[in-house]
């Protein structure tokens, strides 16, 4: 079963293969924003991946041109709507909720 760590809370949650980074927050109270609900269409779900970028589905085109659109060109960033867990995988919550 995959892992996912969410710095800087350092929580640490094992993960059904295949979802999204936004479902587990959601799923486990990780204050992670997400203004249009998951649909690619802000960047209020911006993380950062530290480590297991391999084990993150690739990016589409779409989130890749909303990355670049909002001028975020870290080539460690990604949209957590979009990146669906397929192993052990670390990231910074660019954007927490008060929590
Ligand atoms: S929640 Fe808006 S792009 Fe992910």
């Amino acid at each position: 079963m995959p892992k996912i760590t969410f710095l800087p809370l350092g929580r640490t949650i094992d993960v059904q293969e295949d979802q999204s980074i936004l479902d587990i927050a959601i799923d486990h109270d990780v204050p992670l924003q997400q203004a249009c609900g998951g649909f690619c269409a802000c960047t209020t779900c911006h993380i950062i991946v530290k480590s297991g970028s391999d084990s993150l589905s690739p990016m589409e085109e779409e989130e890749q041109e909303r990355l670049e659109r909002m001028g975020i060109l870290d080539q460690h960033s990604r949209l957590s709507c979009q990146s669906k867990v397929r192993g052990d995988v670390v990231v910074e919550v660019v954007n927490l909720d008060d929590y």
